[in-house]
C-alpha cells in the first residue's frame, strides 16, 4: 500500500470510528485524494488492470471526482477508436416466452402474469424491413428461450434477412444452445451473439438461477461462441441480488480473460412479479463507473448505454455515452407487444414507434456532442 494511502486510510478510519467527532475532509486530504486516483485511473488506462484490491477501491468509492477522471480518460479511449460515432441497433423482441426461470427476469417460465406473445416470422423479417429503411445497420433477434424458435426457424429467418438486406449485421440474443446449433446460426449469416455472463462467480449465479441452470454451461457457451468467430458480447447486471463488489471484481478478470467484441451491463431493476421484487434496484452511478472502466480494459469493445439505465434515470444513456459506452439499441418491435417483454419494472421507450425512437435517439446522442453513424457498426478488428 502506498504511503499516500495509508494515511488516507487512516484519516478515513478515525472518521469512521468517530473519534474526532466530525472530521470531514480537509483541503489537504482532497488533494490527497484526487492525487491518488489520478494515479489509478493511469494505471488503468495505460496498463488496462489493475490489482484486485484496486479494482475493489474504485468499485467502493463514492467520491465523484474518481468517476469525472474515470469518464474522461474512458471518453479519450473510446474516442481514439471510434471517434463521435455512437453505433444504434434495431432491437426486435420476438417473443418472451421462455423455458427458463431465472429469478429476476420477469419473463421467466414462472410468472403466470406475464402476457406472452410471439411474433411470426412475416412480422420479425417486417420489423427488419422496417428497421433496414430506417437506416439501422445491426438487427438484433433477441427473445426468451422459446422452443418454438427452432435453430431450422431461427436460420431461416437469419438467411431471408441477409437476402433481402444483404449489409446488415444480424446479431442474436437468444439464450443458450449447443455448439453445433451455436455453428449452425452462425453459417446462415449470423453475426454477433450478445450473452451476458450474468455473473463470474459460481455461487452467486446459483443464487440468481435455479438449480436446473447451469454456470458451466453459459461460460462454455460463451467459449464456444468466441471459437465458432461469432462477435461475442458477455455482461453483467449492476447491483443484482446478493452481488459484492467482490463478485463485480471477478466479473471484471472474467472479461479480461474472455476479451468480448462487445459488454453489455446495466442496472440490476426488480420486477414486481418475481422473487426479487423486494431488492433495491442497482446504481445508476456505479454501471457509468464501471462503464468507463470496462471502455479502459477492453479499449476497443462495443459498448452499449442500456435501456435499463435509461429506465433509472431519465438522462441515463446520455450519461452512459459520457462514460465510454459507444451502442444505443433502440427498439424495433411492434408497439402493440413492446409493453409485454416487461423484464423489469417501468420500462421505457413501449409506446413510440420506431421511427420516432430512431430520431429521439438522434436527438439524444447529438445532445452529448456524439453522432450517430450509418453502418454495420462492427467492431473495430472486423471492420
Ligand atoms: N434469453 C436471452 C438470454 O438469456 O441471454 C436474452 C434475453 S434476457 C431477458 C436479456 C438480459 O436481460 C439478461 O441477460 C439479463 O441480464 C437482463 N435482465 C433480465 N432481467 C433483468 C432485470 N430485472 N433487470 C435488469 N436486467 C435484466
Ligand atoms: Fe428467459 Fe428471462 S428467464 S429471458
Amino acid at each position: 500500500m502506498c504511503e499516500t494511502k495509508g494515511l488516507l486510510h487512516f484519516l478515513r478510519e478515525l472518521r469512521g470510528q468517530g473519534i474526532s467527532g466530525c472530521i470531514t475532509a480537509t483541503k489537504e486530504e482532497k488533494t490527497m485524494d484526487d492525487k491518488h486516483y489520478a494515479k489509478i485511473v493511469e494505471k488503468l488506462a495505460e496498463t488496462g488492470d489493475l490489482s484486485d484490491a484496486e479494482f475493489l477501491e474504485v468499485i467502493n468509492c463514492t467520491d465523484t471526482e474518481l468517476d469525472e477522471l474515470l469518464a474522461e480518460r474512458a471518453r479519450a479511449v473510446r474516442e481514439r477508436y471510434y471517434g463521435k460515432d455512437v453505433y444504434l441497433r434495431g432491437l426486435v423482441e420476438y417473443s418472451n416466452i421462455c423455458k427458463n426461470n431465472c429469478y429476476y427476469c420477469g419473463i421467466r417460465r414462472g410468472n403466470k402474469n406475464c402476457e406472452r406473445y410471439r411474433l411470426t416470422k412475416e412480422q420479425i423479417l417486417e420489423c427488419g424491413d422496417i428497421g433496414y429503411d430506417l437506416g439501422f445497420g445491426t438487427i438484433v433477434l433477441q427473445g426468451g428461450e422459446d422452443p418454438f424458435f427452432t435453430v431450422d426457424i431461427m436460420a431461416e429467418i437469419i438467411r431471408e434477412l441477409k437476402k433481402r438486406h444483404s449489409d446488415i449485421a444480424v446479431t442474436l440474443s437468444i439464450g443458450e444452445m449447443e455448439r453445433e446449433d451455436y455453428q449452425r446460426l452462425f453459417d446462415a449469416g449470423a453475426d454477433r451473439f450478445l450473452l451476458r455472463h450474468e455473473t463470474a462467480d459460481r455461487e452467486h449465479y446459483g443464487l440468481l438461477h435455479p438449480t436446473e441452470m447451469s454456470f458451466e454451461h453459459r461460460m462454455n457457451c460463451l467459449k464456444a461462441l468466441k471459437e465458432i468467430g461469432y462477435q461475442v458480447g458477455a455482461g453483467m447486471m449492476i447491483g443484482s441480488p446478493f452481488q459484492k463488489p467482490e463478485h463485480l471484481v471477478k466479473d471484471l478478470r472474467f472479461l479480461l480473460e474472455l476479451k468480448p467484441e462487445m459488454v453489455g451491463i446495466g442496472p440490476f431493476i426488480p420486477h414486481h412479479d418475481t422473487e426479487f421484487k423486494d431488492f433495491p434496484a442497482g446504481s445508476v452511478s456505479l454501471t457509468l463507473r464501471l462503464l468507463s472502466v470496462i471502455r479502459l480494459i477492453l479499449p476497443d469493445c462495443l459498448l452499449p448505454a442500456t435501456t435499463a439505465l435509461g429506465t433509472l434515470d431519465p438522462k441515463g444513456r446520455e450519461k452512459g455515452l459520457l462514460a465510454g459506452a459507444n451502442v444505443i439499441m433502440p427498439n424495433l418491435s411492434p408497439t402493440d407487444v413492446r409493453g409485454k417483454y416487461l423484464l423489469y419494472d417501468n420500462k421505457i421507450c413501449t409506446g413510440e414507434e420506431a421511427a420516432e425512437c430512431i430520431r429521439c435517439m438522434e436527438r439524444r446522442v447529438e445532445s452529448v456532442g456524439y453522432k450517430v453513424a450509418g453502418g454495420r457498426g462492427d467492431h473495430i478488428k472486423r471492420t
